[in-house]
């Protein structure tokens, strides 16, 4: 429920070379998969690892209202008693997703096919968002919504008493909606197929595959498709979360900017589907290896170490990788700032529906700060100034969005002048421990009235 407290204006000034080892919490996708699967699993599944962040804990107490036992044993260890595919119960109340697309609309997909009534709201960013993209599949199984214009929550979802199986090319590049339809066709009897024609994050096949459903993904000319063989039951899990590499992106891009860095980030999960940045920030000339590659519960892990990377150059960045870096254009675009050259992103109008309109966001914000920015519906270009001649200086709006306040705080801090955000609260939706993480590597990060 975050996004309801006041501001918290924060700033960040050049400092010294960050060092040490950065240890990011877990994984915000498949944290918020691990919890929901498991609320639908007979027995106990564990969990650790868990991202305790605002979006996730959001999202745990929604379990609950469905009728999950949902249990914090402390120190990032969570157990989760869930009621059975087609188990969950009413909840009493409204349920607020707070700041999360990724809780809403997977929850959404989860109960859709269900005979139970639920009214979803969330913060003024997620209230903001499409969520047609979600009711539109949810439809064609029986389920009916009704919400603000636009399709916009508040939005009450009437789950289908008899819900028919679905076959479904999702429209936009979207992880989210891929789920809700699978996590729907979990109670719909028969097969769901789900196409998509770009590949997104895979965790939700990969997890459904491990509490044991029939679940098989071909790629063909349509693009991936993959199928789901309703009403099965899921058998609970252990589930190791694995730390999460959009967060991984702010200490590992603050130290290619910071003179002198030298920063490990150990235990990252490099799942193709989410790794874009790292292979573009390479292509950027970023001094940036994976050290002790290995694989984790089927998942490939590694530790990042990123150096202070002087000559970093502006590409054109690929955008068929869009998908797998959709969440981290905001922290290269302050990486593109200190290269020389423009960085050229394209493919990416999903940018402008997240927590904020991002390329809005951080085109604004680079502006104020002296970088010169172009944007267009589904493009935007940075005009790099090269290392050490970034002015910045200016506050900027975070707009509710985690990942923008963190972006201008990285920036701050190789700017030339401090660069300061309207309101750091958002961060504790997906990052808590950003702040004391950064200030241990050495970061210059202060509260200001
Ligand atoms: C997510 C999918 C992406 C991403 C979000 C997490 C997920 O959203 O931006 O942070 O866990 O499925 P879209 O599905 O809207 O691309």
């Amino acid at each position: 429920m975050s996004g309801h407290g006041t501001p918290i204006p924060m700033s960040s000034a050049k400092c010294g070379p960050l060092t040490g080892i950065a240890n990011v919490p877990g994984d915000k996708s498949i944290s918020h998969r691990a919890l929901i699967l498991g609320a639908m699993a007979v027995g106990e599944t564990h969990i650790t690892g868990l991202l305790e962040g605002e979006d996730v804990l959001d999202t745990a107490r929604a379990m609950r209202a469905f009728g999950a036992e949902v249990t914090d044993l402390g120190g990032g260890a969570w157990s989760v008693h869930g009621v059975g595919v087609g188990g969950f119960a009413e909840p009493e109340n409204v349920i607020d997703c707070g700041n999360s697309g990724t809780g809403v609309r997977l929850i959404m997909g989860a109960m859709a096919t269900s005979p139970i009534t639920v009214t979803f709201t969330g913060d003024a960013s997620l209230n903001k968002r499409p969520m047609a993209r979600v009711t539109d599949p949810l439809a064609l199984f029986g389920a009916q919504t009704v919400g603000r214009a636009g399709g916009r929550l508040p939005m009450t979802v009437v789950g289908a008493a008899n819900p028919v199986p679905v076959r479904y090319a999702v429209p936009v590049p979207s992880a989210q909606v891929k789920s809700a339809v699978l996590l729907a066709g979990l109670n719909a009897p028969g097969q769901t197929v789900v196409i998509e024609r770009e590949a997104t994050r895979d965790h939700s096949e990969r997890m459904l595959a491990g509490f044991g459903a029939e679940v098989s993904t071909e790629v063909t000319e349509e693009g991936r498709v993959i199928t789901l063989t309703g009403q099965p039951e899921l058998r609970p899990q252990v589930i190791d979360v694995p730390r999460d590499p959009s967060s991984a992106a702010f200490p590992v891009c603050a130290a290619l900017i910071v003179p002198g860095s030298d920063v490990l980030v150990p235990n990252i999960g490099l799942n193709p589907t989410r790794a874009g940045l790292f292979a573009t920030l390479r292509e950027m000339g970023a001094d940036l290896s994976y050290e002790n590659e290995r694989l984790e519960g089927g998942e490939p892990v590694a530790d990042l170490r990123a150096r202070f990377s002087p000559n970093l150059k502006g590409i054109e960045v690929d955008p068929v990788r869009a998908a797998s870096m959709i969440d981290e254009y905001p922290v290269l675009s302050v990486v593109a700032a200190f290269a020389a050259g423009d960085t050229v992103m394209r493919g990416v109008a999903e940018l402008r529906v997240k927590e904020s309109d991002r390329i809005d966001a951080m085109a604004t914000g680079l502006r104020a700060n002296g970088v010169e920015v172009e944007d267009g519906p589904d493009w935007w270009i940075v005009h790099g100034r090269g290392h050490g001649d970034v002015p910045g200086g200016a506050t900027c709006a975070s707009h509710l969005d985690h990942r923008i306040a963190m972006s201008f705080l990285i920036l701050g801090m190789a700017a030339n002048a401090p660069v300061a955000v309207d309101d750091g609260g958002p961060i504790a939706t997906s990052f808590p421990i950003f702040e004391p993480l950064m200030r241990d590597l050495g970061a210059a990060i202060s509260r200001s009235a």
